[in-house]
């Protein structure tokens, strides 16, 4: 039996809205999942009767306060706001001990599966005692209320552990994912002054053991004036160097350290993490989120998008705790909600491409949350691949990251869902720290590629130029126009740019970078960025960090970078680079200069950074006031025939860039 109906959306054809083509099927909500459903349409009459009073009761049903609140929000220093700010609470407790002290301990939080195979289950009660110890270890070296962590952890019990202790104490930590670059990761450990840095000697990636702890090495001796301990896990074995008086083994410090220890409560609006994010500008961002506004949001939708049932469901979102999704959606939506959940350290293809379902077969996962660069790649890889292994039990699906295109939208709702699942295609971002837009489960009639409609509680529009609301049917800029409970309170050091970034554009307004449109019957469907961020692979790219890096190479003299859509990732980096003129009479095959460059990138960024290709090229397109037409090149990028050139300073050089590119290696 099929439990939803798909229905031939007569009303609902937004032919122009989406550049995929129209939307064939909606499906409403079958009456059987309606019924059990924790979401009901009620929720958007009560959310907009009394904003402030639908948050408050959120904030005081889903988590326990140490000192309830009185006030719900402040917003007198916008842009930064304040919300539930005379209450105490302490994230760790919420996350962790309430669910034990209630007769949990024996529910199970983790089940954990190393690439290699290795397992590990870890209940409430485990977790308790080892988030215990782990925040009595940090006490002992030194990190107090106030101080910074850095972590740099594979996806291993550790980094989730680490990450409440710091919660536990009070420590705001900055999780940096493991596939940054020992220069990436130096700027943020610097950024943030960290005092401790939690990694691991390596973790499992496509089958082999890959080394962690070499990149602190190196970004610690570059310079990190206020590191003092490196807390290093043990989890391949392999080789490490050691730096005595500096760096600490896990094993000996957490493992030995007392497993008892009394949560710190602290104000709503302290610190809970700091992460770093791509913005328009090469220096990173380091937005902040704090804490009571932060875990309702969290919890909420973590609650209400994917109608958790904590004592049945199993709960799987594949991210990397170095993303935001890992924060909200690994660590503090379905821990304060008392989740079952998977966690996984490896790639979806080891040691085969059926890894992801086999874990879904073993575990019973009910309630699955990936990106549809994931979805596409299994699309490529063929359904057969799924379709051999028992997917029944799953019941909700959902994608994040980037516009999911209406084929992935209904293959993942086929070939996955059996053709029964509900799609929850939920836009967010590192800024808003929870789900913003979203259908809700057992409520929206969902559309394949839209996002659809913002969640009780929250405010958006879509504004043209001149900063008013576009017509049904018509594009413009997406903008959040109330203030959120899981709002960045800023950007960590610098206040100013906060505001310019993201309060200048529209008055008053959050701008949130992406193009949006609304159909026929005002549902939001998203168009990707329209600044200089590519999102590639679901991660948040920026043009003009790699720009420097290419600059950066002696080769180099001028580079541009645009996202290019691709089939699988979205959009991938396609950089323009002029060779100096040293270099090209070095007498070196283009290609061995262009592999390097790639590697460059990669080696200064990290691997996903690196770009798919590198283009030697002439002269760069650029308008009379030296400003780079970007769109143009990503014409040449995407095959097409270039755009109007005809403000460009120089209008023979799109030319001269095509010819070259075409001419015969
Ligand atoms: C994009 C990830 C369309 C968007 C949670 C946003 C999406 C950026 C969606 C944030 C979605 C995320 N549909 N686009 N469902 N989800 N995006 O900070 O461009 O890594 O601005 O947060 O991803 O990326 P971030």
């Amino acid at each position: 039996m099929t439990d939803t109906v798909p229905s031939t959306a007569e009303s609902h054809a937004p032919d122009e809205a989406h550049p995929e083509g129209p939307a064939a099927l909606t499906f409403a909500p079958s009456p059987e999942f309606a019924r059990q459903a924790n979401a009901t349409a009620d929720l958007y009459a009560q959310a907009s009767a009394d904003r402030s009073a639908f948050w408050a009761e959120q904030a005081r049903t889903l988590l326990s306060w140490a000192t309830p609140f009185e006030e719900v929000l402040d917003w007198s220093g916008a842009p930064v706001a304040r919300w539930f700010a005379d209450g105490r609470l302490n994230a760790a407790y919420n996350a962790v001990d309430r669910h034990v002290e209630a007769g949990n301990g024996d529910r199970v939080a983790i089940h954990f599966e190393g690439e290699p195979g290795d397992t590990r289950t870890i209940t409430y009660a485990d977790l308790q005692r080892e988030v215990s110890r782990a925040a009595n270890a940090l006490g002992a070296l030194g990190v107090g209320t106030g101080d910074r962590v850095a972590i740099y952890l594979p996806m291993i019990p550790e980094a989730v552990v680490t990450m409440l202790a710091c919660a536990r104490i009070g420590a705001p930590h900055s999780v940096v994912f493991g596939g940054f670059s020992s220069e990436a990761l130096r700027s943020r450990i610097d950024d943030a002054g960290a005092k401790l840095v939690v990694t691991a000697d390596g973790g499992y990636r496509r089958g082999a053991a890959s080394p962690l702890k070499p990149a602190v090495d190196e970004a610690v001796a570059a310079g990190t004036p206020t590191v003092e301990h490196v807390l290093v896990v043990r989890r391949t074995g392999g080789d490490v160097t050691w730096t005595k008086g500096r760096d600490v083994w896990w094993h000996d410090v957490v493992d030995t350290a007392s497993d008892k220890h009394t949560p710190v409560d602290v104000e709503a609006e302290h610190p809970l993490f700091i992460l770093y994010t791509s913005g328009t500008t090469g220096k990173p961002k380091g937005i902040f989120h704090t804490t009571g506004g932060y875990l309702t949001q969290a919890a909420y939708t973590h609650r209400n998008v994917f109608d958790l049932k904590p004592e049945t469901d199993v709960y799987w979102c594949t991210a990397d705790v170095g993303w935001i999704t890992g924060h909200s959606y690994v660590v503090y939506g379905p821990l304060i909600n008392g989740a079952t959940q998977i966690v996984y350290e490896g790639t979806p293809d080891t040691p085969h491409r059926g890894r992801w379902w086999e874990l879904v077969q073993k575990y019973g996962v009910t309630i699955l949350y990936t990106a549809p660069t994931a979805i596409r790649t299994c699309m490529k890889w063929g359904e057969e691949i799924p379709g051999g292994f028992d997917l029944s039990s799953l019941r909700v699906l959902g994608s994040v990251g980037e516009p999911i295109n209406p084929e992935a939208w209904t293959w993942y709702r086929r070939v996955i869902g059996g053709d029964r699942t509900p799609i929850v295609d939920t836009w967010w971002q590192t800024e808003t720290g929870a789900i913003m837009i979203s259908p809700l489960p057992g409520v929206t009639t969902t559309k394949p590629g839209s996002a659809q409609v913002p969640l009780p509680g929250i405010a958006a529009e879509v504004l043209d130029d001149d900063a008013q609301p576009v017509a049904n049917g018509q594009a413009g800029y997406l903008v959040l126009t109330e203030p959120w409970p899981s709002m960045l309170r800023g950007i960590w050091g610098d206040p100013e740019r906060y505001a310019d970034t993201y309060w200048s554009r529209f008055r008053g307004l959050y701008f949130a970078g992406d193009g949006a449109k609304k159909d026929e019957d005002g549902d939001i469907w998203l168009l990707g960025r329209v600044d200089d961020v590519m999102n590639v692979s679901g991660h948040r790219l920026s043009t003009t960090e790699i720009e420097s890096s290419l600059v950066s190479h002696p080769s180099v003299a001028e580079a541009a970078v645009v996202g290019a859509t691709d089939e699988t990732t979205g959009q991938a980096v396609v950089a323009f680079v002029i060779l100096r003129a040293d270099a090209v009479t070095a007498g070196r095959p283009v290609e061995e200069v262009q592999q390097e460059l790639r590697q460059h990138v990669a080696r200064q960024i990290g691997p996903i950074a690196r770009p798919r290709q590198v283009l030697v090229v002439p002269e760069l397109p650029k308008t009379r006031s030296g400003k780079i037409m970007r769109r143009l090149l990503r014409d040449v990028a995407e095959h097409r025939q270039v755009g109007d050139a005809t403000t460009l300073a120089d209008s023979s050089v799109m030319e001269l860039i095509s010819a070259g590119l075409a001419a015969p290696k």
